[in-house]
């Protein structure tokens, strides 16, 4: 089975409901804070946030002219979501977003990574766009800045319009990338006088195939690779066209990038030569989006491999597609390939993983901590980019709610605890990731595992929608209070 495939399985949570706690961080307030550090911490203005998508959280989806989207109709083919499930109501974040945002706070979050709803904007995708849907988030970015939180906006993550795909076969084809620039256009016109950051698409790697090549996420399709990787180059494409828009449209000095779940690639062990190997390795493996993305073209050995499913384009498309970006965003979980130096091919060998490598309460989500580090170091080299975001980094856990109410989730904090401290080791070194996203602020609607899997700081009781801390939003918060990652 592969990797992609076994990301699917599923181990149900032996979940206890929450006993109703509510109120700011009472983990917190049992624990002690942590030794202010006066220096070795991240540097000064690191950015620390936390993240959502729209259809994860926001539910409503019946209300103020939402249109439907790709996923409000795939979650209703039986046997898709694995606990049967929807986001018809999920966080309900649409009506709850005040409070939500007062647990963002209570972090001591600088920021906050959200998506926009295409669908509430523009109900058919394109057309005469919904007012109402606007108005949401016209409300939400208004809190946040009430409250100091810089909004950072993602154009995408995954509501495509359904009209779209039954009109046009969603990303299939050019029409949606194009009416994808009108709607970026229209959101940049009238959110970015107080929005100054925008992600275009969120992880072209995962819902292009998933949802394309085999059907896992919406639209549900199982398409030939040579569809498979136009549509890959299709979405390139809406994310250079939305760049171009945001730049168009947007006050001066918006800046723009995307959100990509980076293929990531590690030397096995720090060796010059596996370094080398590893850096071509990303390159490669990550030829067919970011690599495009980032320097206008698709590389030899991906046009060699890819044979006659290789994307057609144009040069005119491949200018659009590298439009400069401000800054790269790198969704960082997993490891997926441990690289050494090979004489064979393109230079690089990925090695088998152990069947024993661990992972947590995920079956994707392995452990390595170094991934963090190696990634953005790598890729800021190949990229010559001066401003890494972790645009999503966070993992499941067991999350237990015990009989005082609490929930000690200290699997998520080995696993942040030393992500951190990799991503410290980073920016000690000059890697300029400037900031970081936790996945997530809290508990949310996790796709195909529906309700399961728990990704949140804060645990969410979905029948009553009480939200509590958990032992990991202490430990956030002390690390955003000081700053460093032993915290
Ligand atoms: C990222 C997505 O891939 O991983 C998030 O951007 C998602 O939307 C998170 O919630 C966890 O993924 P999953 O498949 O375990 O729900």
């Amino acid at each position: 089975m592969s990797d992609k495939v076994s990301r699917r399985q599923f181990a149900k949570i032996a979940g206890l409901s929450a006993a109703g706690m509510t109120g700011p961080l009472e983990c917190a307030d049992a624990m002690p804070a942590a030794v202010p550090r006066s220096a070795g911490g991240f540097p000064q203005n690191f950015l620390w946030g936390t993240a959502t998508s729209s259809y994860q959280v926001e539910g409503a989806v019946d209300e103020d002219g939402r249109g439907t989207s790709i996923w409000d109709k795939f979650v209703r083919i039986p046997g898709k979501i694995e606990d049967g499930t929807t986001g018809d109501r999920a966080n309900e974040h649409y009506h709850r977003y005040k409070d939500d945002i007062a647990l963002i706070q209570q972090l001591g979050c600088k920021a906050y990574r959200f998506s926009v709803a295409w669908p509430r904007v523009f109900p058919d995708g394109d057309g005469k766009p919904n007012p109402k849907g606007l108005d949401f988030y016209n409300r939400l970015v208004d809190e946040l800045l009430k409250n100091g939180i810089e909004p950072w906006l993602t154009l995408y993550h995954w509501d495509l319009p359904q009209s779209l795909e039954d009109r046009f076969g969603g990303w299939r084809s050019t029409e949606t990338c194009k009416i994808f620039g009108d709607y970026a256009a229209y959101v940049a016109e009238h959110l970015t006088d107080r929005v100054k950051n925008v992600f275009t698409l969120n992880e072209s790697g995962r819902f292009v195939y998933f949802g394309y090549g085999i059907g896992i996420d919406a639209p549900g399709l199982s398409l030939p690779q040579a569809e498979v990787n136009q549509i890959r180059h299709n979405t390139a494409l809406a994310h250079g066209l939305a760049v171009q828009a945001v730049r168009a449209y947007g006050r001066r000095g918006t800046r723009v990038g995307p959100a990509e779940n980076i293929d990531a690639c590690i030397p096995a062990i720090d060796t010059p030569e596996n370094v080398r190997a590893a850096e071509i390795a990303l390159r490669e493996m990550n030829a067919g989006y970011l690599n495009v993305i980032m320097t206008g073209r698709y590389t030899d050995a991906f046009l060699k491999y890819a044979g006659s499913d290789a994307p057609k384009y144009t040069d005119a498309e491949l200018k659009i597609i590298s439009s400069p970006v401000d800054f790269l965003g790198l969704n960082i979980y997993a490891p997926q390939h441990y690289i050494v130096a090979s004489d064979l091919g393109a230079g690089f060998m990925p090695l088998p993983i152990p069947k024993a490598f661990p992972h947590m309460n995920s079956d994707w989500l392995r452990v390595g901590p170094e991934t963090i580090y190696w990634v953005p170091k790598l890729a800021a080299n190949i990229w010559k980019t001066d401003a890494i975001y972790i645009s999503e980094n966070g993992t499941s856990g067991d999350d237990q709610v015990m009989q005082d109410g609490k929930i000690y989730d200290t699997d998520r904090i080995m696993y942040l605890r030393n992500y951190l401290a990799q991503l410290q080791r980073a920016t000690s070194e000059g890697v300029p990731v400037r900031g970081y996203f936790l996945w997530s602020l809290m508990d949310n609607f996790e796709w195909v595992f529906g309700l399961n899997k728990r990704f949140g700081l804060y645990h969410v009781n979905f029948d009553t929608q009480v939200r509590t801390p958990k032992l990991s939003a202490s430990f956030y918060r002390n690390v955003i209070a000081n700053n460093a990652a032993g915290a």
